[in-house]
């Protein structure tokens, strides 16, 4: 088994730096296209041996140090009792606007509601067994919440913030029953067998550093607190963090996710060497030719200077219309690079 994943994640020494990409199961993969081309998003999310089989591809096909699971982070949503429809963004038929709607939300039972999330991790770790660790993953409450208000994706986030600065007893509410389902979620992804867990905060960059501080480290922090996570490291990637990671580093977790606008070496120093980080090369890096993407990997490498706990990522999700050959090119040149 390449240990290299969880080792950085504990802060361990590694041979090499380890590299997986965030979205690395998707629609910029031919192989994907072929089995996503036979039926929708959602049927491939409840196809346990189809989202097994996507969720591979990109082991074999990259050799990235890691494999995430195929899903999406509003699965769990839709069993709250909200209608979901993927064209390709989410969309949701009733956004929640009232603490009535709230009131109507309910927890779903994980293993009776999504069974095929859970068969699906299953699958993967017989599949992956000697090859590679998995990582389990979900959104973050206040990322979950805006695509539950706004109803789809957002530029300005009017309605959420409407809510949160408007109706704060309803966000407050909101944000209390999306963060008891998360941890349910989650923790029913780690009893199947998931050896990692992401929490993906797209959008908690949008907010000021006080407003974040105010109205979602609070959900985020007893998220993580309250997962079953004694050999199961957790990674908190906040979109926009980079303003304010003293703030995210409160929140707990044993990585820290970092996009492209911060300098990797200085956010260590901000967050200190007890936090391995995850990151963060710049995803478009991936439309440049082979000897930029190398050096932009060698700066990226240079940044960290050395330090234990660094897993090398892209600071976001790779763009449908990258190569899978650069992306290769980028895995090779990590591994090649940082090599001992
Ligand atoms: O490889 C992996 O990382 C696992 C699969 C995965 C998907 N979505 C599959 C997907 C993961 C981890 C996600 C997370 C996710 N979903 C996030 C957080 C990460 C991020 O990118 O910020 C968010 C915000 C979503 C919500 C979402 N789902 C959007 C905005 C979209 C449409 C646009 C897009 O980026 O693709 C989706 C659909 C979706 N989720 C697709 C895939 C492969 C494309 C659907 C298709 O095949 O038509």
């Amino acid at each position: 088994m390449n240990m290299r994943f969880l080792d950085a994640c504990w802060g361990k020494p590694v041979d090499r730096t380890p590299v997986w990409l965030m979205r690395q199961a998707g629609r910029y993969l031919p192989e994907y296209r072929a089995i996503r081309s036979k039926c929708t998003f959602l049927e491939l999310c409840k196809t346990p041996e189809l989202a097994a089989e996507v969720s591979i591809q990109p082991v074999e096909i990259l050799g990235v140090d890691a494999a995430i699971m195929f899903s999406d982070i509003l699965t769990p949503v839709e069993p709250m009792g909200m209608k979901l429809d993927f064209v390709p963004g989410p969309v949701f038929e009733n956004p929640i606007r009232s603490m009535k709607d709230v009131e109507k939300l309910r927890i779903p039972e994980m293993e009776q509601d999504v069974p095929y999330v859970l068969e699906t991790i299953k699958i993967l770790r017989r599949e992956l067994a000697g090859k590679v660790p998995l990582i389990g993953f979900g959104g973050a409450p206040f990322t979950l919440a805006c695509y539950m208000v706004e109803g789809k994706g957002s530029k300005d986030f009017a309605e959420i913030k409407r809510m949160m600065y408007g109706a704060p007893d309803v966000y407050a509410a909101l944000m209390e029953k999306v963060t008891t389902m998360d941890m349910e979620y989650l923790n029913a992804q780690i009893k199947a067998g998931a050896q990692a867990i992401q929490i993906f905060d797209t959008w908690g960059g949008v907010l000021s550093p006080s407003d974040y501080a105010s109205y979602v480290l609070p959900y985020t922090t007893r998220l993580i607190n309250g997962l079953d996570r004694q050999n199961i490291p957790v990674i908190h990637f906040v979109k926009g963090s980079g303003s304010m990671l003293d703030t995210v580093k409160l929140a707990g977790g044993d990585v820290m996710g970092l996009d492209w606008h911060v300098n990797l070496g200085h956010a260590r120093d901000i967050i200190g060497p007890q936090m391995a980080v995850q990151g963060n090369l710049d995803p478009t890096v991936l439309f440049a030719p082979k000897t930029f993407i190398e050096s932009e990997v060698a700066r990226v490498l240079a940044e960290n200077a050395g330090r234990p706990g660094h897993i090398f990522n892209l600071g976001h999700g790779i763009m449908p219309s990258a190569s899978p050959e650069n992306a290769k090119f980028m895995v090779d040149c990590v591994h090649r690079l940082s090599q001992k």
